[in-house]
């Protein structure tokens, strides 16, 4: 069944919380969403306490009134099973539901999400209340999306109790075929006398001497993603049993600090993928960070439009300093989260709290009230994406493909590495920055996933690949495409066991270089780089002493123990090209790489803007729809088709269209026009 969203163009609103105010605010609120547009808002999400007061006891009529006023008020509603904040009675009744933390420390009740995710009380407890909210509200006219839990693994990724290990022996057996030498074999359990001779022998990672085994930690990782899939998909099909057109959603935090989910595996199990994004307030560009989640995201979903489920429209209240959004900041970062696939934007939250863990996060609805800066955006804003409706539905097309893997970066950030700097997400970002720069399209995808349709692929980080993610990869560059792989890559299969005989194991003939010792680099130590680089180009973070195998040198270092060595290479790997960047270049020289690279693959950028100036290209069924994104104080002039229109002011732009510094353009250009 094609489950989509039933709510008009672009999706407009906020988690609201009516419940934690008099009932005399509602009214304001729904008059207030109207003026700023809104026509969706996600509720219930934290209301398990109001809505199940005590064990099999229910209390729907506030839910009831919410419900039907938004409808009255033609806002349509997400609603939210609230099994992310089981109630204090639930954990009195059952506390052996409460997790576990790595140290061995029982956490308590009092907060949110602190249930132990294997627990059969809390599965049973959730599933009972999201049964009976389904079979409430299925018919209920507000009702057009479920919004199921809320941030899987935000604060309870992982428990370490017994009942956790007992699902993790379940799980591994399940992974091994019962077969215990197995898992002896793929953790290597002959190290350090860690050999299991029976199941119930096995343990979470939990706190211990020594560095645990890595395997085990990798496994654990894996069980713990699975686990917490394995209660999203429980509630969705309850909720599918009661509602079967109703679409499912859970939103996913695709962002800087958050890897507990492998959300390749979940992003399936939705009807639509959603995600939550929150600026990191030391960011100096935080805009990159917006543009590579919102293409991460739309990856996920198959390249389909997925929705901003949350982000912030001004401070939130969890970093160590929460920085405000400078001028036009919120209208650019929330028109970014569109150009890069979004098809609703929704803020947490709608009304800023005045008590609770929170009430120091922004809001649409600020303290303030509406004589706010903010809430004049969020008005603006709701004009904007009403005029941008006609976007709905189209989508994106890339030539550029970069590698991403949670196996690989949970492999990568284990202990015990040769260095602890190295990080996923920065690596990723590093190659992603220059590609942003210069407007070039970008998907993410699978080590396995089908490579066809791109010209140039990237690996900027693969540390762990499994022989048939390899075999995908460099059989993209022997039939003609462009590969580069990061340093570091190929260098452990999927239990974590090093590739023998030279790095970067997997990918080491596909490159044509080897590797027989790493030499990775203190901070501040910088060696230069000479060759195809620009004069004064630096290495930093890693380096290894590398020797050719049928691969040129591009770039070798000009001091330091590696002095002469090369440091990137290219080499002719069948019809292709397979590039090996040993060591991460200064971002001038890395920009001017993988220019070259996505020059000699053929891959164009969407548009030429001048610098600071994001533009990315949805497509529709007849017409291009261009977003233009000023990050910068300058205004800037873009050249545009001829028989463009600027659909933000609904105007003409024959040839050219202005972006002050700061605004945002959106350009409708009919396909076949001049
Ligand atoms: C998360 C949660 C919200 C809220 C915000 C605050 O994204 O889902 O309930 O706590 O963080 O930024």
């Amino acid at each position: 069944m094609n489950r989509t969203l039933s709510v008009p163009g672009i999706a407009y609103g906020g988690d609201y919380n009516p419940e934690q105010w008099p009932e005399e605010v509602w009214a304001e609120d729904v008059r207030l969403m109207r003026e700023a547009g809104v026509n969706m808002v996600s509720v219930g999400i934290f209301s398990w306490a109001l809505l199940e007061p005590a064990e099999g006891v229910y209390d729907f009529s506030r839910m009831d009134r919410i419900l039907d006023l938004l409808h009255e008020n033609g806002i349509a509603a997400d609603l939210a099973t609230p099994t992310a904040a089981p109630p204090a009675w639930f954990f009195r009744a059952h506390p052996q539901a409460l997790p576990v933390d790595h140290d061995g420390r029982t956490l308590s009740y009092g907060s949110r999400q602190t249930f132990c995710p294997s627990s059969p009380a809390y599965r049973q407890a959730a599933l009972r209340i999201a049964r009976a909210l389904a079979e409430r509200y299925a018919d209920h006219p507000a009702v057009v999306m479920w919004h199921v839990h809320n941030e899987y693994g935000c604060h309870n990724a992982a428990c370490y109790c017994d009942t956790s290990a007992q699902a993790f022996r379940s799980w591994l057996r399940a992974r091994y075929g019962d077969d215990l030498a197995a898992l002896n074999d793929a953790w290597g359990t002959t190290f350090w006398s860690q050999w299991y001779y029976d199941w119930d022998e096995i343990l979470p990672p939990r706190a211990t001497g020594a560095v645990p085994n890595p395997t085990h930690q990798l496994d654990w990782r894996r069980f713990c993603s699975d686990e917490l899939l394995s209660l999203c998909r429980a509630e969705r099909d309850v909720l599918r049993e009661a509602a079967p057109e109703i679409p499912a959603t859970t939103n996913f935090m695709v962002m800087y600090n958050f890897d507990a989910l492998d959300y390749w595996r979940w992003a399936p199990e939705l009807d639509i993928v959603s995600n939550d994004h929150y600026l990191r307030s030391t960011d100096p560009e935080s805009e990159i960070d917006v543009a590579l989640s919102g293409d991460l995201v739309r990856s996920l979903a198959g390249g389909r439009p997925w929705l901003l489920m949350e982000h912030s429209t001004g401070a939130v209240n969890w970093q160590p300093v929460n920085r405000a959004k400078g001028p036009g900041e919120l209208r650019r970062n929330a028109l970014a989260h569109v150009a890069h696939g979004a098809d609703g934007i929704a803020y947490f939250q709608w009304r800023a709290a005045k008590a609770g863990a929170e009430q120091w996060h922004s809001a649409m609805l600020p303290h303030t009230g509406t004589d706010s800066r903010i809430w004049q955006d969020v008005v603006r804003l709701g004009a904007d994406l009403k005029a941008l409706a006609e976007v709905r539905g189209s989508t994106r097309t890339a030539e550029v493909a970069v590698v991403w893997d949670w196996n690989a970066r949970w492999a990568l950030e284990l202990p015990s590495q040769p260095s602890e700097e190295v990080r996923y997400l920065d690596l990723v970002r590093a190659w992603y920055e220059p590609l942003w720069r210069s407007g070039v399209a970008v998907d993410f995808v699978r080590p396995d996933a089908d490579l066809s349709s791109y010209r140039l692929v990237l690996a900027p980080s693969l540390y762990l690949v499994d022989d048939a993610g390899a075999a995908n990869l460099t059989g993209f560059a022997a039939r003609g495409g462009t590969l580069a792989v990061g340093f570091h890559s190929g260098a452990v299969d999927e239990n974590c066991h090093v590739r023998l005989g030279g790095y970067p194991g997997a990918f080491r003939q596909a490159l044509g270089v080897r590797t027989d010792e790493l030499f990775p680099l203190l901070p501040g130590e910088s060696p230069g780089l000479s060759g195809e680089v620009p004069a004064g180009a630096t290495a930093t973070l890693w380096s290894e002493r590398l020797r050719l195998e049928g691969a040129e040198a591009i770039a070798s270092y000009t001091s330091g123990v590696l002095a002469g060595v090369p440091a990137v290479t290219r080499h002719t790997h069948g019809a292709g090209t397979a590039w090996y960047l040993a060591t991460r270049p200064d971002p001038t020289t890395l920009a001017g790489l993988l220019d070259r690279m996505r020059t000699e693959a053929g891959v164009e950028p969407v548009r030429t803007t001048p610098e600071g100036v994001e533009a990315v290209l949805r497509r529709g069924a007849d017409a291009d729809y261009l977003f233009l994104i000023n990050h910068t104080d300058q205004p800037a002039e873009v050249p545009v088709s001829a028989e463009a229109t600027e659909l933000l002011t609904g105007k003409p732009v024959p040839g050219s269209v202005a972006v002050p510094s700061g605004e945002v353009a959106v350009v409708r250009e009919l396909r076949g026009g001049s």
